[in-house]
């Protein structure tokens, strides 16, 4: 059996582990193809919480109920690629678009990486909808998903904005899910970009109960015929904090020592360190280095006077510590909000997103 652990980003896991339910009124909202309230959902949480999987099994879902679906990532473009994808789904149903005569369209191929011209624009929002009405007629509808809308371009966000509301307005049978980094989303919605868009259902995706964790290590372990203690297991989800991407990393590098033991062996406490200090070390290249690798000097003294605190920290610490302003705080305090590296932890405190990166920080 090969080891069924995924750490890597937007992979599928074994299990999806403490979701339960969380799509259902998605699911729902499916089956009644316009206008319920789960067809439109915007899903928040740090680096490595699952956002992107969650993505994953909306559009399974969505498959599953004969929609059409339409995945993409808000790097530079995407309202063209959005379209470009939407043409060839209308061609493959073997008709052209309803509404209106293409002209001037000149979308090359998947790979579009700029804005649409203003004319562009319209001919999109028809052809889109062409292909709703299509669907429409089928009893089916179109699911759009967008990942990392934290990095998208405001105007083409709050253009796919405009045409989802139009759609919606005029009964078509449509879909949208978003997925970011939550502070970054609020700030989004908050600018008043896309104002419709703070109707949607928000999923604040957070850590999973660490004993679902051991309970799902149970299930998954199970097949490997080899004997690993509950205290271990139990150990092993600890180590996770619940934290999605450290399931999988902690799964995957158990399994690798599990996988080596006769049937029947006992794995050790000592042997399952040595899985977790590898998993611990994995996360912190993978997700914590790489967070931190783009910040200036200045965000990395802001986040070591963090590190002091045990818990949660105050910007008139903080500001102590680094003998800046609160204005400078408060700058500061932004930035590493929106990069998704601290979050804000009521009454003016802050705390960091991402397990271990206080560890990290306090080590060196
Ligand atoms: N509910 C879950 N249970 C177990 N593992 C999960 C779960 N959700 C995500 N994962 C795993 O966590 C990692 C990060 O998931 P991903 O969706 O890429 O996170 P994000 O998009 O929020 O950064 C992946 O390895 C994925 O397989
Ligand atoms: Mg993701």
């Amino acid at each position: 059996m090969i080891n069924p652990f995924r750490p890597t980003a937007g992979a599928e896991p074994p299990q999806l582990v403490g979701r339960d339910g969380y799509l259902d009124e998605f699911i729902y909202g499916l089956k009644i193809r316009s206008g319920a309230p789960g067809l439109l959902t915007i899903m928040t949480g740090a680096r490595g919480i699952g956002k992107t999987v969650m993505l994953n099994e909306a559009e399974y879902a969505a498959r599953q109920e004969g929609w059409v679906v339409i995945s993409e990532t808000a790097t530079p473009g995407f309202a063209g690629r959005i379209g470009k994808a939407a043409q060839n789904y209308q061609q493959e149903l073997g008709e052209k678009p309803a509404s209106r005569r293409l002209t001037g369209i000149s979308l090359a191929g998947l790979s579009v990486t700029t804005a649409l011209r203003p004319e562009e624009e319209i001919e999109t929002r028809y052809l889109i909808e062409g292909l709703l009405q299509n669907l429409e007629q089928r009893k089916t509808g179109l699911l759009i998903t967008l990942d990392e809308i934290h990095a998208a371009d405001r105007q083409e966000l709050s253009l796919l904005a405009s045409w989802v509301q139009h759609y919606i307005r005029a009964s078509l049978p449509i879909a949208l899910v978003f997925a970011g980094l939550p502070a970054a989303v609020s700030d989004l919605l908050n600018e008043g970009v896309a104002t419709f868009l703070r109707r949607a259902d928000r999923i604040d995706l957070a850590a999973v109960a660490v004993e679902e964790v051991a309970q799902s290590y149970r299930q998954t372990f199970e097949p490997l015929k080899v004997v690993i203690e509950d205290a271990v297991l139990a150990e092993a989800a600890r180590v996770t904090g619940g934290y999605p991407f450290m399931i999988q990393l902690v799964g995957y590098h158990l399994w690798r020592i599990a996988e080596r033991l006769e049937p029947g062996a006992i794995l050790t406490a000592e042997e399952a360190n040595l899985a977790f200090a590898e998993a611990r070390r994995r996360n912190q290249r993978m997700v914590l280095e790489s967070a931190l690798a783009p910040l200036s000097a200045k965000d990395r003294e802001f986040l070591q006077a963090m590190a002091l605190d045990e818990d949660r920290s105050t910007a008139s610490d903080i500001g102590r510590r680094l003998g800046a302003s609160k204005s400078t705080v408060g700058n500061y305090r932004a930035r590493l909000i929106s990069a998704g590296l601290v979050e804000p932890a009521g009454h003016g405190k802050l705390r960091f997103t991402l397990p271990g990166l206080r560890e990290l920080l306090q080590g060196n």
